[in-house]
This record gives C-alpha cells, structure tokens and sequence, in this order.
C-alpha cells in the first residue's frame, strides 16, 4: 500500500493529466472556430510563397474517438486499480486472477490426477499419460539442473543410468523431490601432506580400474581406509543413506579426472538438490517420479 502522500500523488497527477487532455480537445477546437467566424481559418503557416494551412476543426468523428477515450479512461479507473490505493469497485487484482486460474486449472486436471492416484507405483511408471504429464513437469522444474533429457551435467547427477545416490526406490526419489537433499562431502585431509593427497588421488581412481601410478595408489590406501571408508565403504562402494557416491564404478558426479578429485578432496562439496513440497503437489511429485524412474528403465 502507498503512504497517503503517494496515494494522492499518483490520483492528482492521473485526473489531471486526463482533464488536461479534455481541456487541449476544446481549446484547440474554440481556437479554430474562432478563426473560422473571423476569416483567416489558417493556422498562419505559409510555404511555397502563397501555399497556406487552414485551420479547420478535427472532423467530428475523429474528436469523438478522443472524447472516448477520455470516457473509457475514467470508467477504467473507477472498475479496476490505478488510482492510487482505490482498488477499484470490481476488486480485481493480479493475484486474484492467478488464484482464480490455478483453481480453475486444479478442477480441470483433476480427473487426469484422479485416474494416476488409482494406478500403483509400477503402473504409474508404465503408464504413457502419466510419462507425458511427467515430461511436461521435468521440463519446467527440474531440467534446468538435470538437463531436457535427465542426463544431468557436472554435479547435477544423471537420473537415467540407474545408478543413484540415494537410492532409486519410488519412495526414496519421492522423499528426494519433496524434501530436497543437501550432500556433505568434508575436507578431510586437513592432516595430509601433498604428497599423501596425491597418493590418495590415485588410489580413488584406481577403485574403478582407472590407470593410476600402482605405487601412488598403494600407499594411498591406508589413508583412505582411515578418513574416508566411513562414507564411502571400505571398497569405495558408497552409502545412499548420505548420499556419498560410489567411488568404484564409472560413473562420476564431479568427474574422475586426477585434478578434479583432487579439488574434491581438498575443498569438499555440498551438492544440493532444492525442496519442491511447496511447489508441486503431491500428486504432482509422484508423477514426476514415476517419469524420471521410467528414464532408467
Ligand atoms: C537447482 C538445481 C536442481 C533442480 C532444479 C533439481 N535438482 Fe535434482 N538434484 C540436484 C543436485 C545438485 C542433486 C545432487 C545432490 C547431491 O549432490 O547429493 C540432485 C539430485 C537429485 C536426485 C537424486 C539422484 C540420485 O542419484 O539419488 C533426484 C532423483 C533428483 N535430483 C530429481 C529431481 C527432480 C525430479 C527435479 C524436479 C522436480 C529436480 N531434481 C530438480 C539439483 C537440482
Ligand atoms: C562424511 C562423509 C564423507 C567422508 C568422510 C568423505 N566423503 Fe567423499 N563424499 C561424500 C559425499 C556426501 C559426497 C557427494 C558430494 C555431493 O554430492 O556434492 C562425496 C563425494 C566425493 C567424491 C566425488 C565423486 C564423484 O562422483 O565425483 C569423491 C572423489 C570423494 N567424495 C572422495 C572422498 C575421499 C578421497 C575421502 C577421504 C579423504 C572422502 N571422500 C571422505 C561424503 C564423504
């Protein structure tokens, strides 16, 4: 709301930039009549030595068109807002409007959502409605960071290979949509030298058959086994309970490369997958789900 200073600003400055409008018609109208009944009827503007404007009033029904407007002008602000705090007496507003379509679009799809909400998670994820509903929300919610095709980039996971950090139980990518997740991956190597990290390094890419210096990766092992085994297992298998990434297969969520655990490791990471409960329904977060496990399938 306006403090009453700008409310009366914006009305005095709208009537009367509209009866200023009103005002400019009938002056230059008594102007030209004027010039009429006097004679001259020109507007004193001369070329071409005796080439002379007449001053003749705009034809009626062009002024008319401007006393419209005029007249549309007003009745527009006494219907809807635009005068300072007065809301109009139709008590329009935008959120009003959205509110209203949202309900409107909620009833419609209703029998749609109705019909998904009979089917059980396995049918769900075979049903081709239900996939193309889901494609239609992926697109507008989650392909930003995972990509049109729900192959991901670097640190947005690739949600059609089946292989998952959190698990790809119905229920856990559900719980992963509605709640979000926020991963934690802790510089832990506070204690090592540079040496000791490199070796590090080339143990965690010799877990998944990534040629790596043997000697390196040897002595790296034991500082694995000690800072690192408690998240992501003695063999480097992961947990999903926390999301800690299996670091013996090929899949990479940051990426393999000898530099790149490197940063891993000595800087962390935190991925971070946003809370959409307040943004989509229930029903919604289910056949989003069933989409993206059909990707995997
Ligand atoms: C702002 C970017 C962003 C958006 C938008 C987003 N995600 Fe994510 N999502 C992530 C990140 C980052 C992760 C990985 C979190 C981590 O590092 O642990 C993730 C993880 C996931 C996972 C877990 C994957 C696994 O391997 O367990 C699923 C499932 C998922 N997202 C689905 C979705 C769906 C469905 C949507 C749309 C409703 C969505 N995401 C929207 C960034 C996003
Ligand atoms: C407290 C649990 C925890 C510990 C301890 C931990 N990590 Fe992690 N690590 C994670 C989590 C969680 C992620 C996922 C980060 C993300 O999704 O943003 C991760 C990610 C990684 C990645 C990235 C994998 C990829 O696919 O790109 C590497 C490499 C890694 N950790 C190596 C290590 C090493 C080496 C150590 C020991 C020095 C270690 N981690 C200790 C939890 C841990």
């Amino acid at each position: 709301m306006l403090s009453s200073f700008w409310n009366w600003y914006v009305i005095i400055i709208t009537v009367v930039t509209i009866l200023a409008c009103l005002w400019l018609l009938r002056w230059t109208r008594g102007i030209s009549n004027r010039d009429k009944q006097e004679g001259t009827g020109t507007t004193g503007h001369v070329w071409d030595e005796d080439l002379e404007e007449l001053n003749n009033p705009l034809p009626r029904w062009w002024l008319q068109l401007f006393y419209i407007t005029i007249a549309f002008a007003f009745i527009y602000l006494a219907l809807y807002g635009g005068l300072g705090n007065f809301g109009g007496l139709l008590g329009w507003t935008q959120e009003g409007q959205y509110e209203a379509e949202v309900q409107a679009a909620a009833v419609a799809q209703e029998p749609i959502y109705a019909r998904y909400r009979q089917l059980d998670n396995a049918a769900l994820i075979a049903d081709p409605a239900a996939n193309a509903t889901g494609q239609r929300l992926f697109a507008n919610n989650c392909a930003i960071c995972h990509g049109s095709d729900g192959r991901g980039a670097r640190g947005f996971p690739n949600l059609t290979d089946g292989d998952w950090l959190y698990g790809g139980s119905f229920d856990t990518v559900v719980q992963t949509i509605t709640n979000g997740r926020t991963a934690a991956m802790p510089v832990m190597v506070g204690g090592l030298d540079e040496g000791a990290i490199r070796d590090l390094v080339a143990y965690v890419q010799s877990l998944s058959g990534i040629p790596a210096d043997a000697a390196m990766a040897a002595k790296g092992k034991a500082s694995f086994d000690t800072l690192c085994a408690a998240c992501h297992g003695a063999d480097g298998s992961g947990n999903q309970a926390i999301g800690a990434p299996r670091l013996n297969d090929n899949i990479w969520l940051y990426g393999s490369e000898a530099e790149t655990i490197y940063t891993t490791i000595t800087k962390g990471r935190s991925g971070k997958m946003p809370v959409f409960k307040d943004h989509l329904n229930e029903d919604r977060r289910r056949v989003i789900a069933a989409y993206v496990l059909s990707l995997s399938k």
